[in-house]
């Protein structure tokens, strides 16, 4: 373990936050009506709205007009239907964690429908279907289907993060390669429309709806229930360290091609899950093989040679032990209260295979800039793609996610810039800004693309549609235009509905 990294966050305690900077005159008609429809709601200033309205981004604080907190389908919709009467903007918030803190509309005055408190996973045990309310965060969600039937699906790492927003946006983990994203293990949910209605999906209910939910989900109405194919929990994973010695910039740039030629030829086997991690005083690959340790270091030893490295650690355990090595907490199945902040600034992207000149000019900016920035930064760089990659494995007009080819999306990374106390420097955006301009430099638009899940505010509305969803915007702003005319599912990087 590295007792130096906390990828899933830092928990502060924050002093209370108070709602007297509410800028919106709406709110007591949301009040009344949400009053009048019995829908539970938190008091501004109790408790409860102080720790719902707690962005995990502290740089992105916003404050709602109002804050429901359901328990049941029919409050959810009658939240929505409030919304759209009184005229506000309605977002759901689930685990809370985007970075752009999209849960709480990425703006003052929205409703926040807060779904932490429906967190219920039940496995059927014969389907082998898991149900999941929308509010359960992702190590609550592997500890119960684990549980009640030794089951799984592939998600993301940390044990906070919510399902909703993870899955319906993509979902990738030490897990993605062998067995796709989140989102390609969901074959139903039930959806709070615009209108008022509740709908049910799937691949033969309303299966445009369903196509727009599994990628962009978040634009199309609330999802309430979801419905997760699972597979058997693996007994045997090997998580892996292999520190790097790329002290200097060719090390880095020759290093890199080596492990790029690696996946982009096939020699990644499906079973193996790996990231380069950098941060200003480590580099090293990390990752998860879905088998037991010998075979870890026989399918990975083709690699080793090529880049003259050697593992430096290798532990093997079952499915959830395999979780909390990853997991950065003592605690991972994780409901209410949830108090973990960071104050941020991140960026990602999805590229193709990049050209040496290009791995060179990176590799310069990580050593002479990164590397003398004291702030608390890391570089991820997933082995996303390549022709082992169930990710690409899925037809690319599947669904709206939009990066499924094995040679185009080959990479997924995240930029992360952090403060560990104080607000984030307003020089600080630059930083991740030129470094991120050297990757795309030398590719057309159509070999790289953003993640949503690691959202950059900072891009204009459309700006952002485009990075994040490529080719199917088109049909996405189609379905916009009849689940959501008005736009009451708005935030600044919302899809907005076709013109004509
Ligand atoms: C510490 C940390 C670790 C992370 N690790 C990973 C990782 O390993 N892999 C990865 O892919 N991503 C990862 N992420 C990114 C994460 O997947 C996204 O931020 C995700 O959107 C968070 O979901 P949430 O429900 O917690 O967030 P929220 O802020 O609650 O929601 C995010 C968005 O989804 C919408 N939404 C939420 N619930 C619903 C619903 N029921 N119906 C419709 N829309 C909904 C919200 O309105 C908002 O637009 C990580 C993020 C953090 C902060
Ligand atoms: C969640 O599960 C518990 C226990 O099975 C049950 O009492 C509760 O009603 C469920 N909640 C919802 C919203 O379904
Ligand atoms: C499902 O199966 C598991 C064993 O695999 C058992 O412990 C559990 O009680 C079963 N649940 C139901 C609801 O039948
Ligand atoms: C860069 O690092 C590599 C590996 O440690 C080493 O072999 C090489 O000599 C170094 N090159 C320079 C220019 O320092
Ligand atoms: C790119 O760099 C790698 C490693 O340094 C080298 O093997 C390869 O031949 C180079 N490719 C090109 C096109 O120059
Ligand atoms: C490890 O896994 C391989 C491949 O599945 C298998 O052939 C081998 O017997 C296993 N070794 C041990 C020690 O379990
Ligand atoms: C490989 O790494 C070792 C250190 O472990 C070093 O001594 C050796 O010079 C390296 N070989 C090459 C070809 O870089
Ligand atoms: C949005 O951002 C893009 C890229 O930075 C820029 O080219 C475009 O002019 C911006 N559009 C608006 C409306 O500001
Ligand atoms: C609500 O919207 C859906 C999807 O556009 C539509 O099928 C349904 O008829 C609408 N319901 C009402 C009551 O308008």
């Amino acid at each position: 373990m590295w007792p130096s990294l906390k990828l899933c966050s830092m928990v502060v305690v924050l002093g209370a936050a108070t709602a007297n900077a509410l800028r919106v005159t709406k709110r007591a008609a949301i009040d009344d009506c949400l009053s009048a429809a019995q829908v539970p709601v938190d008091a501004p200033s109790s408790t409860d709205w102080v720790a719902d309205v707690r962005a995990f981004n502290q740089r992105l604080q916003y404050t709602p007009a109002a804050i429901a907190v359901p328990t049941t389908v029919e409050h959810i919709r009658a939240a929505v239907s409030c919304a759209a009467k009184v005229g506000v903007k309605v977002n759901p918030k689930s685990g809370g964690h985007s970075y752009a803190s999209f849960g709480l509309g990425g703006e003052d005055g929205h409703l926040v429908v807060q779904l932490d408190r429906m967190n219920n996973v039940t496995l059927d045990n014969a389907t082998q279907i898991a149900t999941v309310q929308p509010g359960a965060r992702l190590g609550h969600v592997a500890t119960l289907i684990y549980q009640q039937g030794k089951r799984a699906f592939s998600h993301g790492t940390c044990p906070g993060v919510g399902v909703g927003g993870h899955a319906l946006h993509g979902g990738f983990g030490f897990s993605s390669h062998t067995y796709g994203l989140a989102l390609d293990w969901i074959v139903g949910a039930t959806v709070v429309l615009a209108n008022g209605t509740v709908v049910e999906t799937s691949e033969t209910q309303n299966k445009d709806l369903f196509w727009a939910l599994k990628g962009a989900g978040s634009n199309f109405g609330i999802v309430a229930s979801f419905r997760f194919k699972t597979f058997p929990a693996p007994t045997e994973l090997s998580t892996y360290v292999v520190n790097l010695r790329w002290t200097n910039a060719s090390a880095i740039a020759e290093g890199w091609a080596s492990l790029q030629d690696w996946l982009k030829t096939g020699g990644m086997p499906r079973e193996m899950n790996m990231r380069l991690f950098g941060n200003g005083f480590q580099t090293q690959l990390q990752g998860m093989y879905h088998g037991n340790s010998s075979a870890l270091r026989t399918a990975i030893q083709p690699l080793l040679t090529r880049l003259n490295a050697t593992l430096s650690s290798v532990e093997q355990d079952d499915w959830m032990g395999a979780f909390a090595h990853y997991a950065y907490s003592q605690q991972i199945d994780i409901t209410r209260p949830y108090s973990a902040t960071e104050t941020f600034y991140s960026k990602s992207l999805v590229t193709s295979a990049l050209s040496n000149s290009t791995l060179q000019s990176i590799a310069n900016y990580w050593v002479n800039t990164a590397r003398r920035n004291s702030r608390s930064w890391y570089l991820m760089v997933d082995m996303y793609g390549g022709p082992n990659s169930a990710i690409t494995k899925v037809p690319a007009d599947a669904t709206s996610f939009a990066y499924r080819d094995p040679n185009t999306h080959l990479f997924l990374y995240q930029f992360y810039d952090r403060t560990m106390r104080g607000s984030y420097p307003s020089d600080g955006f630059a930083f991740l800004d030129d470094w991120v301009k050297l990757f795309t430099a030398g590719l057309d638009t159509t070999q790289w693309g953003m993640y949503i899940n690691y959202a950059d505010p900072r891009l204009n509305q459309t700006a952002a549609q485009e990075a994040y969803y490529g080719q199917n915007l088109a049909r996405l702003r189609q379905l916009k235009k009849q689940f959501d005319p008005a736009e009451l599912f708005y935030y600044p990087q919302a899809v907005e509905p076709a013109k004509a």
